[in-house]
């Protein structure tokens, strides 16, 4: 059975999660808008992996005896400055989550929870990955400056990112 303070720090983890998932295709319908056809993508695939993160906290408080409750999702925002923000944002977004993942694993420590903290430590890996996508494409775009053919180019490859 899982205690009551992690059941509540999953829920609310969960809810992050879905959140993510609201994030990123709120800043997909703006690359659409954008007509960046790649950056959507990338974003929708984003989206996904988001709710397969939310699942994951989902079926783990229901191996373990706890009770899923589900609370409203922020409204993300819905416009940016330029494609390179969104970006940087989303760099910055996932550095929070970094940090809201590391105070689970300290909440796990100190409660004894090994079954989370090892549950956990597949997301600790997961954000290490998730930075790191998010600051690669940050450095393209800067790269790639206000040349339209760069962009263009470099939208294309977005596109290319599988799982949507
Ligand atoms: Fe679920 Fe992007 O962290």
């Amino acid at each position: 059975m899982i205690k009551e303070r992690i059941q509540e720090a999953l829920n609310h983890q969960l809810n992050r999660e879905l959140y993510s998932a609201y994030l990123y295709l709120s800043m997909s319908a703006y690359f659409e808008s954008l007509n960046l056809k790649g950056g959507a993508n990338w974003m929708r695939v984003q989206a996904r992996e988001e709710e397969t993160h939310a699942m994951k906290f989902y079926n783990h408080l229901i191996e373990r005896g706890g009770r899923v409750t589900l609370s409203a999702i922020e409204a993300p925002p819905s416009e940016w400055g330029s494609p390179l923000e969104v970006f940087e944002e989303t760099y910055k977004y996932e550095q929070k989550v970094t940090g809201l993942i590391n105070e689970l694993v300290n909440l796990c420590t100190s409660e004894q929870d090994q079954a989370t903290n090892n549950f956990l430590q597949w997301f600790v890996a997961e954000q290490v990955e998730e930075e790191a996508s998010a600051n690669e494409v940050v450095q393209k775009f800067k790269l790639a400056g206000e040349v339209g053919g760069r962009l263009f180019m470099l939208d294309k490859e977005l596109g290319q990112r599988g799982g949507a």
